[in-house]
């Protein structure tokens, strides 16, 4: 009997690793950007003048992949039910020694909230980017705003995004096949996500 169920498709998985990538070049320029402490990231891209570019164009590639990622699984992360309240109530069963059994779907309500904050993020990096790539075209103040809010949404971002590597690898071993070959174990299905294993296989776990 087969072990795995598919999680994702090869196009899904493609699409997660275009935002990741593009996603830490960004961090890694846009360092450099923040401060001369980090102006060592620059040489990384062969200088200042690259990396400058590489953040320009990897900022026009995370914004849409990461948008585009978002309204695919849009009707994924956008839903509550009953099994979402009960995770929330208990905390996803992080605080307790034994561990909970919940009625959870493709997602659990912290997934749910780190995608909904990385697309709104995506939204106000790029909104706010647009201003200070064009500071010519813009009142001065739009441009300063937008200089502190692009650096805070970064913060709020990687936070988010440290969290979310953890989880998705050492804090809960089997998630990363999912992104890596696309099938996850029936056993990691039915102990993570039950309500979802139901919905695919029509099996009861
Ligand atoms: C090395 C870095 C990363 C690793 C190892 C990783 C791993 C994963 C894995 C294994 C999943 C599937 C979880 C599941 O099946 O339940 C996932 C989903 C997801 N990833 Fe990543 N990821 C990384 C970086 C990122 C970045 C940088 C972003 C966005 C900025 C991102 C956004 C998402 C979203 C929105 C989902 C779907 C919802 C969720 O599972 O939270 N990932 N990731």
């Amino acid at each position: 009997m087969n072990k795995y169920i598919e999680r994702f498709s090869t196009s899904e998985r493609v699409l997660h690793w275009i935002v990741t990538g593009s996603f830490f070049t960004l961090l890694l320029t846009g360092l450099g950007l923040y401060s001369r402490l980090f102006h060592g990231y620059f040489s990384l891209f062969g200088g200042g003048q690259v990396a400058i570019l590489m953040h320009k164009i990897m900022g026009v590639v995370f914004f849409f992949s990461s948008i585009y990622m978002f309204l695919n699984h849009k009707k994924d992360v956008s839903t509550f039910d009953d099994g979402d309240w009960v995770w929330i109530k208990k905390y996803g069963g992080y605080l307790t020694r034994y561990g909970n059994h919940f009625d959870i779907g493709k997602y659990n309500p912290g997934q749910k909230l780190f995608a909904v904050f990385i697309a709104a993020a995506t939204l106000a990096l790029g909104i706010s980017g647009i201003f200070i790539w064009f500071p010519l075209f813009f009142p001065r103040w739009i441009v300063q705003f937008s200089l502190l809010f692009h650096c805070l949404m970064f913060v709020g971002s990687i936070m988010f995004v440290i969290v979310h590597v953890y989880l998705a690898t050492i804090g809960n071993p089997g998630t990363i096949e999912a992104m890596l070959y696309g099938d996850v174990r029936k056993i990691w299905a039915k102990k993570h996500h039950p309500k979802w294993y139901k919905e695919v296989t029509h099996d009861n776990p």
